[in-house]
């Protein structure tokens, strides 16, 4: 953990269709215990998305941060930070963090991790999670897939970056909630941050194993 009090994450969110997955995973990671701090990016591109997907409309990072279900402790556990503030802590290694997520990520943004273009903050922390060997997931969400998409995928996966398109687990329930929760979790799962919904993890075929 790179702070005794708990896990700092950074979570940037970029401007592919799935506004509604940043927001459950902010809800459940904020929520838990051991999470002390998130670092939340937003890209201007994703303040558009926003404007079509969520009602009302989130126009600011702050306005999509007030879709999240949220008590005040959890609330305070997040900064945001703007995306052109290339000065801000999480820009520089020096900030120890346990890792970064981009949910959802758009073609655009994996494009420039896997070319190292670091244009905008949330390009750069990503960078630099990539270059502090630190765990990288990247929600990519496009469908279908180019060779570009598929050649930076391989290039950002070689760089050390997970890979995680948001793609249904028909095992774990059926509603949009559940795609949502089920999600969240295996992304949580991937930095060690375990949120107990034992509903949605698969038992084998005979359920009690
Ligand atoms: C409503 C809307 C939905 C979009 N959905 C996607 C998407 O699912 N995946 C994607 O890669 N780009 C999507 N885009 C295009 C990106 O927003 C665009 O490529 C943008 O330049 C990405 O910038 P960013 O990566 O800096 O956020 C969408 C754009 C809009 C307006």
């Amino acid at each position: 953990m790179a702070n005794a009090k708990g896990k700092r994450l950074v979570v940037g969110i970029s401007g592919a269709s799935g506004i509604a997955l940043a927001i459950r995973v902010l809800e459940l990671a904020a929520s838990h215990r051991d999470v002390c701090e998130l670092h939340v990016v937003v890209s201007n591109s994703s303040l558009r998305v926003a404007m079509s997907e969520l009602n009302p409309p989130g126009s600011t990072p702050a306005a999509i941060l007030d879709h999240c279900r949220l008590d005040d402790a959890a609330r305070a556990k997040i900064t945001i930070h703007a995306n052109a503030d290339i000065g801000a802590s999480i820009a520089s290694g020096s900030c120890l963090t346990d890792g970064m997520v981009i949910v959802p990520c758009s073609a655009g943004t994996l494009a420039s991790i896997a070319h190292g273009i670091s244009r905008d903050l949330i390009q750069r922390a990503a960078d630099l999670t990539l270059k502090e060997r630190r765990r990288l997931v990247i929600a990519l969400r496009e469908t279908p897939l180019s060779m570009v998409h598929a050649e930076n995928i391989l290039t950002a996966t070689r760089a050390g970056a997970i890979v995680m398109p948001p793609v249904p687990s028909f095992y774990a329930g059926q509603s949009w909630d559940d795609f949502l929760d089920h999600f969240a979790m295996r992304v949580l799962d991937l930095f060690d941050i375990d949120i107990e919904r034992d509903d949605l993890r698969w038992k084998g075929t005979n359920g009690d194993d």
